[in-house]
Protein backbone atom coordinates (compact mmCIF):
# COMPACT_ATOMS: atom_id res chain seq x y z
CA UNK A 1 0.00 0.00 0.00
CA UNK A 2 1.20 3.94 -0.75
CA UNK A 3 1.94 6.17 2.45
CA UNK A 4 1.38 9.39 2.53
CA UNK A 5 2.24 11.86 4.31
CA UNK A 6 -0.51 13.42 6.32
CA UNK A 7 -0.87 16.95 4.98
CA UNK A 8 -2.40 20.19 6.98
CA UNK A 9 -5.33 21.29 4.90
CA UNK A 10 -5.05 25.05 3.24
CA UNK A 11 -5.63 26.51 6.53
CA UNK A 12 -2.54 25.39 8.62
CA UNK A 13 0.30 25.19 6.36
CA UNK A 14 3.10 26.63 8.73
CA UNK A 15 5.34 25.39 10.65
CA UNK A 16 6.64 27.40 13.85
CA UNK A 17 9.82 29.14 14.43
CA UNK A 18 10.95 26.77 16.96
CA UNK A 19 13.51 24.85 14.25
CA UNK A 20 16.07 26.95 12.40
CA UNK A 21 14.94 27.28 8.61
CA UNK A 22 17.69 25.03 7.21
CA UNK A 23 16.03 22.10 9.59
CA UNK A 24 12.62 22.87 7.86
CA UNK A 25 14.20 22.88 4.57
CA UNK A 26 15.99 19.50 5.48
CA UNK A 27 12.91 17.87 7.19
CA UNK A 28 10.61 18.51 4.36
CA UNK A 29 13.69 17.41 1.74
CA UNK A 30 13.49 13.75 3.37
CA UNK A 31 9.69 14.07 3.26
CA UNK A 32 9.80 14.53 -0.45
CA UNK A 33 12.14 11.92 -0.93
CA UNK A 34 10.36 9.68 0.82
CA UNK A 35 6.55 10.32 0.55
CA UNK A 36 6.37 12.71 -2.79
CA UNK A 37 6.91 9.51 -5.00
CA UNK A 38 3.36 9.46 -6.78
CA UNK A 39 3.65 9.12 -10.87
CA UNK A 40 1.36 11.31 -12.64
CA UNK A 41 1.11 8.33 -15.22
CA UNK A 42 -0.09 5.74 -13.34
CA UNK A 43 -3.43 7.62 -12.03
CA UNK A 44 -6.54 6.29 -13.69
CA UNK A 45 -8.78 8.31 -15.73
CA UNK A 46 -11.24 5.93 -17.66
CA UNK A 47 -13.85 7.03 -15.39
CA UNK A 48 -12.47 10.71 -16.46
CA UNK A 49 -13.29 10.20 -19.78
CA UNK A 50 -16.97 9.03 -19.27
CA UNK A 51 -17.54 11.82 -16.73
CA UNK A 52 -16.35 14.46 -19.40
CA UNK A 53 -18.12 12.93 -22.07
CA UNK A 54 -21.82 13.01 -20.18
CA UNK A 55 -21.19 16.52 -18.49
CA UNK A 56 -23.34 19.30 -20.09
CA UNK A 57 -21.61 21.61 -22.83
CA UNK A 58 -21.76 24.39 -20.64
CA UNK A 59 -19.61 22.87 -18.03
CA UNK A 60 -17.24 21.16 -20.38
CA UNK A 61 -16.26 24.46 -21.58
CA UNK A 62 -15.62 25.47 -17.95
CA UNK A 63 -13.34 22.67 -17.07
CA UNK A 64 -11.05 22.90 -20.07
CA UNK A 65 -10.34 26.86 -19.49
CA UNK A 66 -10.13 26.02 -15.44
CA UNK A 67 -7.53 22.96 -15.96
CA UNK A 68 -5.82 25.06 -18.93
CA UNK A 69 -5.00 27.64 -16.13
CA UNK A 70 -3.48 24.80 -14.44
CA UNK A 71 -1.67 23.65 -16.87
CA UNK A 72 -0.18 26.73 -18.18
CA UNK A 73 0.71 27.58 -14.24
CA UNK A 74 2.17 24.44 -13.42
CA UNK A 75 4.18 24.51 -16.70
CA UNK A 76 5.30 28.20 -16.38
CA UNK A 77 6.71 27.66 -12.63
CA UNK A 78 8.41 24.65 -13.51
CA UNK A 79 10.07 26.50 -16.51
CA UNK A 80 11.08 29.36 -14.56
CA UNK A 81 11.99 27.22 -10.69
CA UNK A 82 15.97 27.50 -11.30
CA UNK A 83 16.70 30.82 -9.81
CA UNK A 84 14.85 30.16 -6.41
CA UNK A 85 16.93 27.12 -6.33
CA UNK A 86 19.75 28.81 -7.05
CA UNK A 87 19.02 31.76 -4.57
CA UNK A 88 18.83 28.94 -1.52
CA UNK A 89 21.00 30.15 1.06
CA UNK A 90 22.21 26.73 2.21
CA UNK A 91 22.66 22.84 1.24
CA UNK A 92 19.62 21.99 2.94
CA UNK A 93 17.71 25.08 1.34
CA UNK A 94 19.04 24.10 -2.07
CA UNK A 95 17.99 20.27 -1.34
CA UNK A 96 14.31 21.05 -0.46
CA UNK A 97 13.83 23.87 -3.80
CA UNK A 98 15.23 21.04 -5.81
CA UNK A 99 12.56 18.30 -4.86
CA UNK A 100 10.00 21.14 -5.98
CA UNK A 101 11.34 21.84 -9.92
CA UNK A 102 10.86 18.00 -10.20
CA UNK A 103 7.68 18.24 -8.64
CA UNK A 104 6.42 21.01 -11.15
CA UNK A 105 6.96 19.12 -13.87
CA UNK A 106 5.06 16.10 -12.46
CA UNK A 107 2.01 18.23 -12.17
CA UNK A 108 2.89 19.39 -15.84
CA UNK A 109 2.45 16.08 -16.59
CA UNK A 110 -0.13 15.24 -15.15
CA UNK A 111 -2.30 18.26 -16.63
CA UNK A 112 -0.95 16.84 -20.08
CA UNK A 113 -2.13 13.92 -19.80
CA UNK A 114 -5.62 15.28 -18.81
CA UNK A 115 -5.85 17.02 -21.88
CA UNK A 116 -4.65 14.10 -24.16
CA UNK A 117 -6.62 11.65 -22.37
CA UNK A 118 -9.65 13.21 -21.35
CA UNK A 119 -10.21 16.10 -23.34
CA UNK A 120 -8.66 14.53 -26.36
CA UNK A 121 -7.57 18.26 -27.92
CA UNK A 122 -4.44 19.79 -27.87
CA UNK A 123 -4.27 23.15 -24.74
CA UNK A 124 -6.20 25.75 -25.59
CA UNK A 125 -4.86 29.48 -25.52
CA UNK A 126 -5.52 32.85 -24.07
CA UNK A 127 -6.12 32.03 -20.69
CA UNK A 128 -4.67 35.38 -19.05
CA UNK A 129 -2.64 34.72 -15.69
CA UNK A 130 -0.96 38.02 -15.14
CA UNK A 131 0.77 36.88 -12.08
CA UNK A 132 2.34 34.16 -14.13
CA UNK A 133 3.18 36.50 -16.53
CA UNK A 134 4.86 38.75 -14.19
CA UNK A 135 7.17 35.84 -13.62
CA UNK A 136 9.71 36.98 -16.34
CA UNK A 137 10.44 40.11 -15.13
CA UNK A 138 10.60 38.23 -11.44
CA UNK A 139 13.22 35.48 -13.03
CA UNK A 140 15.57 38.14 -14.37
CA UNK A 141 15.82 40.29 -11.26
CA UNK A 142 16.63 36.99 -9.58
CA UNK A 143 19.26 35.85 -11.88
CA UNK A 144 20.80 39.69 -11.81
CA UNK A 145 20.87 39.27 -7.56
CA UNK A 146 23.03 36.49 -7.75
CA UNK A 147 25.84 38.69 -8.48
CA UNK A 148 25.08 40.60 -5.15
CA UNK A 149 25.97 40.18 -2.18
CA UNK A 150 24.46 37.87 0.39
CA UNK A 151 21.72 41.04 1.33
CA UNK A 152 21.28 41.61 -1.98
CA UNK A 153 20.53 37.99 -2.97
CA UNK A 154 18.30 37.33 -0.10
CA UNK A 155 15.70 40.72 -0.85
CA UNK A 156 15.68 38.87 -3.88
CA UNK A 157 14.90 35.65 -2.88
CA UNK A 158 12.38 37.30 -0.20
CA UNK A 159 10.20 38.78 -3.01
CA UNK A 160 10.48 35.81 -5.19
CA UNK A 161 8.82 33.78 -2.20
CA UNK A 162 6.71 35.90 -2.13
CA UNK A 163 5.48 36.58 -5.74
CA UNK A 164 5.62 32.41 -6.18
CA UNK A 165 4.96 30.00 -2.77
CA UNK A 166 3.25 33.38 -0.97
CA UNK A 167 1.05 34.46 -4.19
CA UNK A 168 1.10 31.69 -6.76
CA UNK A 169 1.28 28.65 -4.76
CA UNK A 170 -0.31 30.00 -1.45
CA UNK A 171 -3.85 31.86 -3.09
CA UNK A 172 -3.99 31.32 -6.56
CA UNK A 173 -3.67 27.47 -6.96
CA UNK A 174 -4.96 27.02 -3.76
CA UNK A 175 -8.07 28.95 -4.74
CA UNK A 176 -7.91 26.90 -7.46
CA UNK A 177 -8.60 23.22 -5.71
CA UNK A 178 -11.50 24.92 -3.86
CA UNK A 179 -13.12 25.72 -7.39
CA UNK A 180 -12.99 22.36 -8.44
CA UNK A 181 -14.38 20.72 -5.49
CA UNK A 182 -17.17 22.77 -5.75
CA UNK A 183 -18.39 22.48 -9.26
CA UNK A 184 -17.16 18.83 -9.86
CA UNK A 185 -15.50 17.17 -6.64
CA UNK A 186 -18.26 17.30 -4.78
CA UNK A 187 -20.89 15.81 -7.29
CA UNK A 188 -18.60 12.81 -7.44
CA UNK A 189 -17.43 14.02 -10.88
CA UNK A 190 -13.75 13.07 -12.64
CA UNK A 191 -12.34 10.57 -9.73
CA UNK A 192 -8.94 11.16 -11.23
CA UNK A 193 -8.64 14.62 -11.06
CA UNK A 194 -9.89 14.64 -7.87
CA UNK A 195 -6.75 11.61 -7.50
CA UNK A 196 -4.15 14.32 -8.89
CA UNK A 197 -5.42 17.02 -7.16
CA UNK A 198 -4.75 15.42 -4.00
CA UNK A 199 -1.35 14.28 -4.98
CA UNK A 200 -0.64 17.93 -6.47
CA UNK A 201 -2.23 19.07 -3.24
CA UNK A 202 0.31 16.85 -1.11
CA UNK A 203 3.41 18.39 -2.57
CA UNK A 204 2.06 21.78 -2.52
CA UNK A 205 1.68 21.78 0.98
CA UNK A 206 5.39 21.40 1.33
CA UNK A 207 6.32 23.79 -0.93
CA UNK A 208 4.00 26.57 0.55
CA UNK A 209 4.74 25.29 4.14
CA UNK A 210 8.28 26.20 3.36
CA UNK A 211 7.66 29.10 1.54
CA UNK A 212 5.30 30.61 4.48
CA UNK A 213 7.61 29.81 7.17
CA UNK A 214 10.87 31.62 5.57
CA UNK A 215 8.09 34.30 4.58
CA UNK A 216 6.85 34.44 8.29
CA UNK A 217 11.06 34.53 9.74
CA UNK A 218 11.97 37.17 7.25
CA UNK A 219 8.63 39.28 8.07
CA UNK A 220 10.56 39.91 11.26
CA UNK A 221 12.94 42.32 9.18
CA UNK A 222 11.25 45.71 8.82
CA UNK A 223 13.00 46.13 5.21
CA UNK A 224 11.78 42.39 4.28
CA UNK A 225 8.47 43.12 5.45
CA UNK A 226 7.93 46.32 3.44
CA UNK A 227 8.70 44.28 0.60
CA UNK A 228 6.22 41.21 1.19
CA UNK A 229 3.62 43.54 1.24
CA UNK A 230 4.72 45.24 -1.75
CA UNK A 231 4.55 42.15 -3.42
CA UNK A 232 1.16 40.94 -2.02
CA UNK A 233 -1.06 44.78 -2.56
CA UNK A 234 0.38 44.78 -6.51
CA UNK A 235 -0.53 41.20 -7.08
CA UNK A 236 -3.90 41.26 -5.59
CA UNK A 237 -5.79 42.50 -8.79
CA UNK A 238 -4.12 40.46 -10.77
CA UNK A 239 -5.24 36.98 -8.92
CA UNK A 240 -8.69 38.35 -9.35
CA UNK A 241 -8.27 38.91 -12.96
CA UNK A 242 -7.83 34.92 -13.48
CA UNK A 243 -11.62 34.87 -12.23
CA UNK A 244 -13.14 38.06 -13.74
CA UNK A 245 -12.11 36.98 -17.65
CA UNK A 246 -14.45 35.62 -19.59
CA UNK A 247 -14.29 31.74 -20.33
CA UNK A 248 -13.57 30.84 -24.06
CA UNK A 249 -13.06 28.19 -25.51
CA UNK A 250 -12.54 27.22 -29.18
CA UNK A 251 -13.95 30.74 -29.92
CA UNK A 252 -16.99 29.85 -28.09
CA UNK A 253 -17.90 31.51 -24.77
CA UNK A 254 -19.25 29.77 -21.41
CA UNK A 255 -20.77 31.05 -18.48
CA UNK A 256 -19.00 30.70 -15.03
CA UNK A 257 -20.73 28.02 -12.90
CA UNK A 258 -22.35 30.18 -9.97
CA UNK A 259 -20.06 27.66 -7.46
CA UNK A 260 -16.71 29.23 -8.59
CA UNK A 261 -16.79 32.28 -6.70
CA UNK A 262 -13.39 33.04 -7.54
CA UNK A 263 -13.07 36.15 -5.66
CA UNK A 264 -14.38 35.30 -2.84
CA UNK A 265 -11.88 32.38 -2.57
CA UNK A 266 -9.28 34.36 -3.63
CA UNK A 267 -9.61 37.28 -1.12
CA UNK A 268 -9.95 34.84 1.89
CA UNK A 269 -6.73 32.67 0.98
CA UNK A 270 -5.34 36.11 0.74
CA UNK A 271 -6.22 37.28 3.68
CA UNK A 272 -5.46 34.24 5.15
CA UNK A 273 -1.75 33.80 4.21
CA UNK A 274 -1.33 37.91 5.23
CA UNK A 275 -1.95 36.61 8.58
CA UNK A 276 -0.08 33.55 8.40
CA UNK A 277 3.24 35.71 7.65
CA UNK A 278 2.37 38.74 9.77
CA UNK A 279 0.40 37.09 12.84
CA UNK A 280 -3.04 39.12 13.47
CA UNK A 281 -1.34 42.70 13.52
CA UNK A 282 -0.38 43.66 10.18
CA UNK A 283 -3.07 44.39 7.40
CA UNK A 284 -1.94 45.20 3.25
FE1 LIG B 1 2.62 22.68 -8.81
FE1 LIG C 1 4.29 23.98 -6.18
Amino acid sequence: MKEHVNQPDNQGLITGLDKTTDEVAWDLYRKAVRFGTWDPAEIDLTQDKKDFENLDEDLKGYLIHFCTGFLDAEENVALKFCPWIMLGSSTEQQAFLSTQLLEEFKHTEFFMRYFKEVFQIDRILGVKNIVQQKLDERVEHMLDALHLDAEGREAALVEGLAHYQGIIEGVQAMSGYDVYEAVYGSKGLLPGLAEGFARIKEDEGRHVGFGLRMLKLYARNPEHAARIRAVYEEYLPYIMIRYDQPVIVDGKEYPTPSEVRGRERVQKLFDRRLKDIFGERVKV
